[in-house]
């Protein structure tokens, strides 16, 4: 009895015990679940209202709270918690995902009368209609689908048909919602939206890289798109994105209009514009246009045009589609904007070649967005043409360039005593005379071993990323050891003792020791990223890889004759005379020596060959393809013994156009007679040997990775 007594006190115990821990565990999930409601009310009052109700602090501290109760209770974990704004470092693949709905672009005219003849054919075909007109954000788009109110997958636009899978880096944009707020939304939807850089954001990214030496994004729009194929979600959560959201896509939606869906999305959770108007005539959108033409520039978010669409869904069943873009549908671009300021004087720059570039100071002005104090004149031909005076009043312009370019003068602003500009004929640098060579349109200064900036930028490209690739070196730590006579040229790189860096000021024991390890690790760059960071006058990215190819060595590019040099693709008569030049140069052969020395490559690596079914075609690779990138197609072509070529020109074989390539190309192949093929023509050349993945070597059936690397400038 007294043992029955016992056993069952335990069993009670124990029922009891786990009683408290199912009311623990219930506790906890309800703990975690206000918080996750609470940081995406205030998310959403922060980011998307503009309205916040608790500070930075308060926020941060129910984050905190969050994380830590999801770190101990991993079994509650939520793919759309608002812990995963913070991203993580884990390396994202793109998979590649099919669009349900296709993502089409949108026909665009930059003419009004254009425009009034789009309204004139709806008219017509559909009577009188109501129109949506809003902005035309100037980002990169985004699909977003959500299924039971949770977003499920964040997908780019891709080719329209198909788009990666950025949802991880998504995630971490706090105006997208993970989970809708309210009801009555369709169980699973889509919808479509612009993911944004805003100024502020891309001011502060461009300051951040230009202080690392990285290069410098060109606009917002190339920031956002790059930003969203980064690999690591924690840096995407740092660079401030933003996304507004303009169209609802899916099947049986319970809207009757455009607007309404829009009204909804906004209740939602989503952020939808505030500057989006109904016109109902001709004259109202024009007014739009009129309006947003100038007041978009107070908008602190990139813009180009407008896009007016048509609001009632059946009207927009009964217009349809062309092959490319909705009847329905239109977007009026913006002129480039342009400001007009004075000039204050010229600086003239001297790049690592010794070339000079006129640039302007200005006094500051606001141009799209960003406030513009420079521009450049680009040589003396151009400054002589624009015929540009001291204190000119000027127009500036943004071009898709990182420095903005001065356009024209404005005469009627002149002073009537001014003189034109003399232009300089000694280095601003160290007073050595220019030469001009012929057929260049810039200056030089030919004192290459002796000029400061000659000497600093031939070392700074030296070690860029796409050259050596030297991590924990930028421009100011180069200065720094050339100030103390530790740095003169490239090949004093390998001579540097860490015992020598770190008595530099700013420098620490640690510091120096990371240089040294990454320029000793810089011995093994392959031999065509040494050729590149040579820095020799025409030798870009390319034409290093293409001498590589050909040569093979360095022994035997310096030992080409011109003839030979140009055999090489894409090498004509100026590259290979400046080969010769910079090989002839006395100077230029004890540094290649001493590089030798140091143990760098000088050889290019033994050619992968997977089979010989294209050996002796040439191809061109042009435009936008479904199933393989660009790079990928090159590489196959190599990978089976054929060729590349970056132009068409009468030693190509074959042409493989993609989508959107450009007309000109397309044109001078079909005069020269070359085979005009698709991406499928091409694969079929291939058989079997493209179609099992596994098939292929590893490297080609992995998911497609995209650098930002190629969307900058
Ligand atoms: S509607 C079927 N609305 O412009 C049409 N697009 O050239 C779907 N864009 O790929 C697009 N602002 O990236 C639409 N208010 C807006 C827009 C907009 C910017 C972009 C979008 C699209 C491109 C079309």
């Amino acid at each position: 009895m007294e043992g029955d007594t016992a056993l069952w006190q335990t069993a009670r115990d124990r029922f009891c015990d786990r009683l408290i821990s199912v009311d623990m565990d219930n506790r906890i999930s309800e703990r975690i679940e206000e918080l996750r409601r609470q940081l995406e009310y205030h998310n959403h009052r922060y980011y998307v209202d503009n309205a916040p109700e608790i500070t930075d602090f308060e926020f941060d501290a129910l984050m905190r709270e969050l994380q830590d109760l999801e770190a101990e209770h991993p079994e509650f974990a939520d793919s759309n918690s608002p812990s995963v704004r913070v991203g993580s470092d884990l390396s994202a693949e793109f998979v590649t995902v099919k669009h349900r709905f296709p993502m089409r672009s949108l026909g665009n005219t930059y003419s009004l009368d254009e425009l009034h003849e789009f309204i004139d054919r709806i008219e017509r075909e559909a009577g009188p209609t109501e129109y949506v007109c809003e902005l035309k954000f100037d980002g990169t788009a985004i699909s977003l689908t959500y299924e039971h109110g949770g977003l499920l997958r964040a997908v780019t636009r891709g080719d329209g048909t198909q788009g990666d899978d950025v949802t991880a880096n998504v995630r971490t944009v706090r105006s997208v919602p993970l989970r809708l707020q309210g009801g009555g939304w369709p169980d699973y939807f889509e919808i479509r939206g612009e993911i944004l850089m805003p100024y502020a954001s891309f001011d502060r990214l461009n300051a951040e890289r230009e202080a690392a030496g990285d290069a410098l994004f060109a606009n917002p729009r190339n920031a956002a798109a790059g930003t969203l194929k980064q690999q690591s979600s924690a840096v995407v959560a740092r660079r401030g994105l933003d996304c507004t959201l303009y169209q609802v896509a899916g099947e049986n939606l319970p809207f009757a209009s455009h607007w309404e869906s829009l009204e909804k999305a906004r209740q939602w959770g989503f952020k939808v514009s505030e500057h989006m108007r109904i016109c109902r005539s001709v004259q109202e959108i024009d007014a739009f246009i009129h309006y947003w033409d100038t007041a978009r520039r107070e908008l602190p978010f990139p813009t180009d045009g407008a896009v007016i669409k048509v609001n009632d869904f059946a009207a927009r069943r009964r217009l349809g589609f062309t092959a490319k873009a909705p009847k329905w549908a239109v977007a009026y671009k913006f002129k480039a904007e342009q400001a007009l300021t004075r000039l204050v004087s010229v600086d003239f720059q001297v790049g690592r070649t010794g070339a000079i570039t006129p640039v302007a100071n200005l006094e500051p002005v606001l141009l799209a967005g960003t406030t513009v104090k420079r521009a450049t004149l680009h040589n003396a031909e151009q400054m002589a043409l624009l015929d540009i005076r001291p204190n000119d009043w000027v127009y500036v312009e943004k071009g898709g360039e990182i420095i903005p370019k001065i356009t024209g003068v404005e005469l009627s602003q002149r002073p009537a005593d001014s003189e034109p500009f003399r232009y300089i004929d000694a280095c601003p640098e160290c007073g050595t005379p220019l030469v001009r060579y012929e057929g260049e349109a810039k200056h030089y200064c030919p004192n290459q071993s002796g000029c400061r900036p000659q000497i600093l930028g031939r070392i700074v490209h030296f070690i860029r990323r796409k050259a050596m690739n030297i991590e924990g070196l930028g421009e100011e730590t180069v200065e720094l050891l050339y100030e103390n006579g530790l740095l003169h040229d490239i090949a004093d790189l390998y001579d540097l003792q860490a015992p020598q860096l770190a008595c530099l000021p700013r420098l620490g024991g640690k510091s120096a020791e990371n240089i040294i390890r990454s320029i000793h690790r810089s011995t093994e760059a392959p031999f065509d990223r040494v050729l590149f960071g040579l820095g020799i006058r025409f030798v870009g990215e390319t034409t290093a890889k293409y001498l590589a190819d050909h040569f093979r060595s360095l022994d035997a590019v310096m030992n080409a004759s011109r003839e030979a040099l140009v055999e090489a693709d894409e090498v004509g008569e100026k590259i290979a005379d400046s080969i010769r030049d910079y090989f002839a140069d006395a100077t230029n052969l004890q540094i290649i020596e001493r590089l030798r020395k140091a143990g760098l490559r000088f050889e290019a690596e033994e050619r992968e060959r997977v089979s010989d079914v294209l050996q002796g075609k040439s191809f061109v690779i042009s435009g936008r393809f479904i199933n393989h990138s660009r790079d990928e197609l090159k590489s196959l072509i190599e990978l089976h013994g054929g060729r590349n070529l970056a132009a068409v020109s009468g030693s190509v074989d074959y042409l493989v156009a993609g989508e959107n390539m450009g007309p000109a190309k397309l044109k001078k192949a079909e005069k020269l007679g070359i085979r005009i093929i698709s991406e499928r023509d091409f694969e079929a050349m291939l058989g079997e040997r493209i179609r099992t993945p596994e098939a292929a070597p590893a490297e080609l059936s992995e998911p497609k990775r995209q650098s930002e690397q190629g969307t900058l400038f």
